[in-house]
């Protein structure tokens, strides 16, 4: 007897991709999609995918895991859990952080978080290099060898103490990134009108979780893109901004975008189905829904959803921080902390996937080919891992997530796979869900069980690809005569 050509079959699912909605099989041989057909076979397994949908696993391609906080705290999850939680709500890719602190060697940072995800990933990852120390050894040295090495981007905070880039070393590493053809990746906000609002807030005994919202000026946000955005076009280096919460920070992206500048965004679940007032709750509840920036208003909500279906905001990544609601994380100052005092930060890896197909699919928002754009295909784009991730595609990684778009789901607590104790979303009930999950061919969650062992995930090694690459315009320069810009890079 010959033996079957492929080592399984997902048979009979709609298939969907950032461009089209098909029925047809899958057909997987090794770690790739050997063959996309109706009728294909045999194979050694089969997966009956009938009135099921059969789309690529999630990339979130901002997360922070076994992070250590601007503060100094431990975030809740080790790789091991944070992937698992990912894998459970259909995600098989993440980039997360590499995170440098003040007076710490780069190179010897990638070191210890590649050790700590080799020994627990379940999923596939990669790494944005946090620069918080542009030392020359930094940025002369570690960080052109570690872009060489497959880390292609690189991230800054413009605020947070001990962590924010001023304007000037900013520039610096903007060049680096442009010389290394890395993407630059921002928290971009206003250090300098957050920490004056906080000072106010707290000398006047506004201290409860709610004013965190408030000491969040939403023009803060603004600013921030605008100047970034001025410093990237002045070295002519492409742009991330992440996080964007409010119309007004939208709006600054979409007008950058219109005059051709390579400025890419993201946004995030709690900035479209959280608001600030989820901050105000009695005590320091609210504390749970703390983040940066925090969530705005409903009409902030309606502001990025245009930005998403407009092509301003290209990603929706989870922004995952997960900080337990106890002694270890958000309470760490004590059980009644100032707003200041709290770990900002959100989980959100596992219900990225489920709320946005609940919006999207299910209430028919935007609709199924954008959620695989927004969710995956253009993450992987944006960050150099396509076409190997982010698509169902003849020779692509087998990262598939199969969804039942019926099954109906109240989130919950108990139910989540990371360790922060508490989901936002608990009492939320969606519709759709993925039930089976692959990575590179092996069947990593089914029905409600983990079949990954720690350690299976693989680095994804890439440089910053098509869309880090400068346009070759110093827009800034403004006088293609005397293109002065050029000179001084
Ligand atoms: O509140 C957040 N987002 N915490 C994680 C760190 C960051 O700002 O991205
Ligand atoms: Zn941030
Ligand atoms: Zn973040």
């Amino acid at each position: 007897m010959t033996e079957p050509a492929y080592d399984l079959i997902i048979r009979g699912g709609r298939v969907a991709t950032a461009t089209d909605v098909f029925e047809a099989d899958i057909a997987i041989a090794g770690e790739t999609v050997a063959a996309v057909g109706r009728g294909l076979g045999p194979a050694k397994r089969e997966l009956d995918a009938r009135e099921k949908l059969v789309l690529p696993g999630g990339v979130d391609s901002h997360c922070h895991i076994e992070q250590l906080s601007a503060a100094g705290i431990m975030n809740a999850d080790s790789f091991e859990s944070a992937t698992t939680s990912a894998a459970f709500g259909g995600t098989t890719t993440v980039i997360s952080f590499a995170a440098q602190h003040v007076g710490m060697h780069l190179r010897e940072v990638l070191d210890d978080y590649h050790a700590l995800a080799r020994k627990g990933a379940v999923i596939d990852y990669a790494f944005h290099m946090i620069i918080a120390d542009p030392t020359r050894q930094t940025l002369e040295q570690d960080l052109p060898a570690l872009i060489r090495q497959g880390h292609g981007s690189i991230k800054i905070f413009m605020t947070y103490d001990p962590l924010k880039i001023d304007d000037e070393p900013l520039l610096d590493i903007l060049v680096a990134a442009r010389e290394g053809g890395a993407m630059l990746c921002a928290h971009a906000e206003n250090h300098g009108i957050i920490s004056w609002m906080v000072k106010r807030l707290l000398a006047r005994g506004y201290s409860d979780p709610k004013y965190h919202a408030i000491s969040h000026a939403r023009f803060s946000e603004a600013e921030a893109f605008n100047r970034l955005i001025g410093m990237a076009a002045l070295v002519d280096q492409p742009i991330m901004i992440f996080h964007v919460s409010t119309a007004e920070g939208a709006k600054v992206i979409r007008d950058a975008r219109g005059q051709g500048l390579k400025v890419f965004a993201e946004t995030c679940p709690q900035y479209l189905f959280l608001t600030a007032d989820d901050l105000d709750r009695p005590g320091v509840e609210g504390a749970k829904w703390m983040c940066s920036p925090p969530p705005r208003r409903g009409s902030d909500q309606d502001a990025l959803w245009t930005a998403l279906s407009l092509g301003d905001l290209q990603t929706i990544s989870s922004d995952h921080a997960p900080y337990r609601f106890d002694e270890t994380g958000k309470l760490r100052a004590g059980p009644a902390p100032n707003f200041k005092q709290v770990a900002n930060g959100l989980p959100g890896l596992e219900t990225r996937l489920p709320l946005l197909f609940d919006a999207m699919v299910s209430e028919g928002r935007l609709g199924l080919e954008k959620f695989v754009e927004l969710t995956s295909t253009a993450p992987a784009k944006i960050y150099n891992l396509h076409p190997r991730k982010g698509s169902i595609a003849v020779g692509a990684d087998a990262d598939i997530a199969i969804w039942d778009p019926k099954r109906r789901v109240t989130i919950a607590d108990d139910a989540m796979h990371d360790r922060a104790g508490y989901t936002p979303y608990a009492g939320r009930t969606v519709r759709g869900w993925p039930i089976t999950v692959l990575s590179r061919g092996r069947v990593i969650v089914d029905d409600g069980k983990l079949l990954a062992s720690p350690g299976s995930g693989r680095f994804l090694a890439r440089s910053g690809g098509e869309a880090a690459k400068p346009t070759g315009r110093l827009v800034a320069d403004m006088n293609p005569e005397t293109n002065f810009g050029a000179k001084l890079l």
